[in-house]
Parts: structure tokens; sequence; C-alpha cells
């Protein structure tokens, strides 16, 4: 067996369910779950016809690249939303179709990372838990950036030394961030490009809440922007993923696209040749429809305002906790330890969040995630204000 998966942390999910294995909830108050990332607004009509009209493809074998008309409907629009210029992105080679990025995130790694002594994948902490692991099954070691209250919930990448950044070989982003829901600025994006070219290291920008934001006109901007804004030649070491699970309600379609660097997407079409990872044709031509339609994304985003605006006013100043730049969820600071929170939340209220430690790691001694839990206000506006009427209650 490969010694490498003994290195798997739990996923937070079953360390959530060992937590709270002894609770009994109060059987007079309904359940409400504030834990799982999984979008419950429904599915745009746009993409189900389109879907159910492309069945027949199955009958036919895709390959690695997608269709042609996939990419260019990609291209589309990430000139649209980043204002990437027709002449800027060559859909045969800057954009690869993914099945979700959860998998292309991982498998990326396989790809980039060289198995050298000491080699590196730094990525931010509290963090999506599969960074991790596909830093520890391409042979390299996970190098966390703490994500401070002190630093706006950013690392603080002045603080990384240039020994680091040598042995960086993959740097993963994530913006807006899961948990925290802050958005990276383009000047530091900027830098980061900066350092990728002089410590030659690849960036990897998990985009994929890019477009759940409350503030219609300050979306969040992206890596292949900030290259495009710095004249970077080909999107250099940049490679971006975006996902329609998040911006179209649509997670059970697996539908995602990686985008950027010429060189590193070839590489990694050739890996993904072998990995077998390709998107059924029913699903690349729903996609064609999902990345071509703005107005469900407006909409998907309204009603994540109202439930923000409303769970925020009901918990006021019980609650030390701002409204994210990005994401769907929230990251408040408490006044007790997170796994205690979490515990009496769910005995007295018959609410679940994942605390905070679960999703980040200690270093120095110190969990940024301590004393933070995570909620994610996917539910309807209805049971987001209950609970938050519930948190309220108990925080009383
Ligand atoms: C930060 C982050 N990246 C990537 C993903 C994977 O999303 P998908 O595989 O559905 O595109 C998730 C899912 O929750 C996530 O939170």
């Amino acid at each position: 067996m490969n010694p490498d998966l003994n290195r798997l942390q739990p996923y937070p999910f079953e360390k959530l369910a060992a937590l709270v294995a002894d609770i009994r909830p109060p059987e007079g108050l309904a359940p409400i779950a504030l834990t799982i990332g999984e979008p419950k607004h429904p599915v745009p009509r746009i993409i189900l016809e389109s879907y159910q009209g492309a069945l027949e493809e199955i009958g036919q074998y895709p390959n690695t690249l997608g269709k042609p008309e996939l990419r260019h409907a990609i291209a589309g629009w990430l000139g649209r939303r980043f204002g990437i210029a027709e002449d800027e992105i060559d859909p045969d080679r800057h954009i690869l179709p993914v099945s979700g990025t959860r998998e292309a995130l991982f498998a990326f790694a396989q790809t980039i990372v060289e198995r050298r002594p000491n080699a590196k994948v730094l990525m931010p902490n509290p963090c999506y838990q599969i960074y991790e692991g596909a830093a520890l099954l391409a042979g390299a070691s996970p190098h966390y950036l703490a994500c401070t209250d002190d630093n706006g919930l950013l690392p603080d990448f002045d603080a990384v030394s240039d020994a680091v950044w040598n042995d960086c070989q993959l740097l993963y982003l994530c913006s807006p961030g899961n948990p925290t829901g802050a958005v990276m600025p383009v000047e530091t994006l900027q830098k980061l490009i900066g350092l990728a070219q002089q410590h030659d290291f690849i960036i990897a920008s998990d985009e994929c809440y890019s477009e759940i934001y409350l503030d219609e006109a300050r979306p969040p901007p992206g890596l292949l922007q900030a290259a495009s804004a710095m004249g970077l030649q080909g999107f250099d070491r940049c490679v971006v993923f975006h996902s329609l699970s998040k911006r179209s309600n649509v997670p059970g379609i697996r539908s995602g696209f990686v985008a950027g660097d010429a060189a590193a997407l070839e590489a990694f079409r050739r890996y993904r040749t072998y990995h077998g990872c390709t998107m059924s044709p029913a699903v690349q031509t729903a996609s064609i429809a999902a990345w071509n339609d703005e107005l469900h994304v407006q909409e998907n985003r309204s009603l994540y305002r109202r439930k923000f605006e409303a769970f925020l006013e009901i918990t006021g100043d019980m609650l030390d906790c701002q409204a994210p730049d990005g994401s769907f969820y929230l990251w408040p600071r408490l006044p007790m330890d997170d796994c205690e929170f979490t515990r009496r939340l769910l005995r007295e209220q018959n609410v679940r969040v994942v605390p905070g430690s679960f999703l980040s790691r200690e270093v120095g001694g110190h969990n940024p995630g301590q004393n933070h839990v995570r909620m994610s206000l996917v539910a309807s506006v209805e049971e987001c204000t209950e609970a938050a009427r519930r948190i309220r209650a108990l925080l009383a």
C-alpha cells in the first residue's frame, strides 16, 4: 500500500461526527446544518433543459480537451468577467475542461511537483483540505501560510523567507477563501506573480467562489486578470481553477475548467489522458449554456445577499462577524473555544457548524482556525434566519 496514504488527515466532517457523537440535540427543534458547502438554490432551468436535450450525446467517448465550442464559451466568459482579450487566450492551448475543480486541484499537483528533497507546496491555513492531500501524495511537504485576523484573513506573504520560496514548486491560492471569505487584492496577486517568476514556481489559483460576492460593483479579481493587467505574456506560471458548482448551483454535474500557462496545461493534458478524467459530452453541452448565461448567477447572488443581510441583522453585535467579501461562508470569531461552541450549539439549539480548528493546521503552537467556526449559508432564507435566531439565543 502507498505509505503516503497514512499521512492524509481525516476529513473535517469525520472529525465533526466524532466530536458530537454523544450529543442528543433537543427534539423540539428541527435540525439545521450550516456545515456543508453544497449550494441548495434551485438548478437553473437553462442548464437542466440543455442537459436533458443533450442526453443522446452519451453515445460518444469524450476526449481530454473537450469540445472546441466549450473551450470557446469559457474563453468568452473569461473575457467578459476578467477582461481577458481574445488575442491573449487561445482556447486550444490555455483552457482545459475538468470534472469539477476538486479532482483538478488534486491532479494538478501530481503533474507539477518534481519529487526533489525539500519540495514544498505552499497553501493558505485554513484551507480546502484537498491542497494538503495533493501535496502529500505528490511527494512534497505542505507549507502552511496562516490567515490571521490581524492580516485581514489573508496569508502574510512578506513573512515567507527566500529559502521557502526557493523550495516552493506550487502555491495554492483560494480567493474568495474557503472558509474565510477573504478576497486577495490585484496588487497581492501581482506581487505573487513576480515571486513565481523569480523563484520558479507555479501558482494554482482556486477561484471557485469568484461569482459569489455581495457587492455587485466589486467582483473579486482573478489571477489571469492580474497577469493580463501587468502585461505578462502567456499567463506564465499562472493557472486558475473555476467551477459551475457554486456559480450555477450544479455541484452534481461535475463541471469546471482550468486556464492559464500553456506549458503547464499541456503537461496536465498529458497526465489526464492517462488518468482518464474526461467530461461527459452531455455535461459539456449543458456547461456551454451555463457559461453563456449570467442572469441565473445574478439571481443567485441576490439570494445570498438577502441571507447574509438577514442573518447578520439578527445576530447583530452578539456575534463578532462581518459579511465576507466573497463566498457563502461566515467565519465569526467566538467568545469561547470553537469545539465547545460547536457542541453547545448542537446540544442546545440543534444547529450544526464546523469548528475552525478542524479546517486549519497548528503551526508553531498556533492554530489560526481556533475560536472560529465556519457557517455555510446555503439553505433557504427561512432556515438561515432561524439559525441566526438560535445562535443569538445561545450567545445570550
Ligand atoms: C475552496 C474549494 N475549492 C474547490 C472545491 C471543489 O468544488 P467542485 O469540485 O465542485 O468544483 C470546493 C468545494 O467545496 C471548495 O470549497
